[in-house]
């Protein structure tokens, strides 16, 4: 059985994103890294900062607030759907939406004085490519600062559901692990060398938070965006059925009191142009 993705994995084809299922789903933890995030990138008041893969804008919108009333931030997403929700969630004149690849982006060299790109890289066909772009529009000693989530089994809320689609859905396995596909710091650090970055430090970074019961964890997959909610909605009801409760048998370790408490890691990337 095959999924058909939208442009950048996330939205469903033709249809609005729910933004509060998102942030129930990503959001919420993508929020923790952000702060990190904002400090490796050095953002200051008054710059001009590309947030890449802004999707609903949850980088965008700290950013700005650094970046406070004489600066601006630029948000690129290949998807305009999860733009439009970026836009109306932060309805703020010094957030600009740009539909455009990150692999090819419209702007001239050295326009930026900063780029961010929050779990966006490995939803790239070419990483690389997309770090080289960022390097090109980036000022000179400027930086750049990429945030990727670790292995499955450091991003539980993911990586067990991840496991779980890819028993059923064997030959979607692959992209469906893409999450995951830049979890090495080594990697990420030759990548971020390659594309021409000094002073290049990779570091892992942990979070933890709790959701309040397993049916709140289930509910934006049975509705809203992202990746994997989408394959899960591909399956026939025996297919949905069984994978509920797979992850919900294996989420079961980090349950006390029917609210269930996660760390996460993800990797924060940063290198001077
Ligand atoms: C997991 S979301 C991250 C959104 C946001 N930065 C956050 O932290 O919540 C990944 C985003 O990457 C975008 N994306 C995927 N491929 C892309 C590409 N080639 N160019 C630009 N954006 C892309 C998706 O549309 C989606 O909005």
């Amino acid at each position: 059985m095959g999924v058909t993705w939208g442009p950048g994995f996330h939205a469903a084809p033709g249809q609005p994103v729910d933004s509060s299922a998102y942030d129930q789903y990503i959001g919420r933890w993508s929020r923790l890294f952000v702060p990190a995030l904002l400090t490796a990138a050095k953002i200051s008041e008054g710059d001009r900062v590309l947030d890449v893969a802004t999707g609903t804008g949850v980088a965008a919108q700290m950013a700005l607030r650094q970046v406070g009333n004489t600066g601006l931030v630029v948000g690129v997403d290949i998807s305009p759907a999860m733009l439009q929700m970026a836009c109306s969630r932060l309805s703020s004149r010094q957030f600009l939406p740009v539909v455009s690849d990150a692999q090819t982006l419209v702007f001239p060299n050295a326009s930026f004085d900063a780029v961010l790109c929050q779990l966006g890289l490995m939803f790239l066909s070419d990483p690389a490519r997309g770090l080289a772009e960022f390097r090109r529009v980036l000022r000179t000693n400027r930086h750049a600062a990429v945030c990727v989530i670790s292995s499955p089994d450091r991003a539980p809320m993911w990586g067990i559901l991840a496991e779980a689609l890819g028993r059923h859905l064997p030959d979607q396995r692959r992209e469906l692990q893409r999450s995951f596909s830049l979890a090495d710091v080594a990697q990420l650090e030759a990548l971020l060398v390659a594309a021409g970055f000094r002073e290049v430090r990779v570091t892992r970074e942990t979070r933890e938070s709790t959701v309040e019961s397993f049916d709140e964890y289930w509910a934006p997959i049975e509705t809203g965006p992202g990746q994997m909610p989408q394959a899960y909605r591909a399956l026939p009801e025996s297919g949905r059925r069984a994978v509920r409760k797979e992850v919900q048998a294996c989420m079961s370790q980090f349950e006390l009191n029917g609210r269930l408490t996660m760390s996460v890691e993800m990797l924060i990337g940063v290198g001077r142009a």
